[in-house]
């Protein structure tokens, strides 16, 4: 495991805290973007803090793609899932440091604290503005902490020369966030 990758076991520390509900409740984080019967992607998902609430918002019709590249993050989050009823909505993804290797037509995409994690951010994001449908938007949220402004402006002129748009900024706690959306006709023509 490459060093600066937020390491599997570190999760039972982490998870489900009090502080993390009230700072990154997802309801009011894609809540707003995420519809019935959409097909979203966590790209970097851990162990689904956000994959597991928008597979209840996408309900039976709609699909949460879930992706990280340490295989544990995708074993904790199927268990997780299964607990929460909602597994045979989710589709765990294991990809390569450098390639996602989805194949899919998306409304939705996340990446949420992972794009600073990523060795080539411009590839990504190539990636996933391909899966989008056209008007699909992406939320890219990344912590203060390890993202300065600068960092972050950077990672969206890689959006930006991908195709992306930028159509919001969310005000979210603890983030440094921008929505962006694929404009052009997307794989839905
Ligand atoms: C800080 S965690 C955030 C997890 C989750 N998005 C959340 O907010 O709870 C970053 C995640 O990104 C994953 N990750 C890092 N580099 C990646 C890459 N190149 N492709 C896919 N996932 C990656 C890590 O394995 C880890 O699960």
């Amino acid at each position: 495991m490459v060093a600066h990758v937020c390491p599997w076991w570190s999760v039972p520390l982490t998870i489900d805290p009090p502080l993390r509900r009230w700072l990154h409740d997802p309801r009011k984080i894609v809540g707003p973007y995420v519809k019935p019967g959409m097909t979203v992607i966590d790209v970097g998902c851990g162990v689904g803090w956000f994959a597991i609430p928008m597979a209840a918002m996408v309900g039976e019709q709609g699909k949460v793609i879930a992706v990280d590249l340490q295989r544990q993050m995708l074993d904790m989050l199927r268990r997780r899932a299964e607990k929460a009823g909602v597994a045979d909505r989710i589709e765990t993804h294991p990809c390569e440091q450098r390639r996602l290797g989805v194949d899919a037509h998306a409304d939705f995409a996340l990446l949420f604290a992972m794009l600073h994690e990523v060795p080539d951010p411009t590839r990504l994001l190539g990636e996933i503005h391909d899966l989008l449908n056209r008007g699909g938007k992406l939320l890219l949220a990344e912590p203060p902490l390890h993202v300065s402004r600068k960092a972050l402006a950077r990672e969206v002129a890689a959006a930006e020369a991908v195709g992306f748009q930028i159509v919001e900024q969310p005000r979210l706690r603890w983030c440094r966030a921008v929505v962006l959306a694929r404009t052009e006709p997307g794989r839905d023509g």
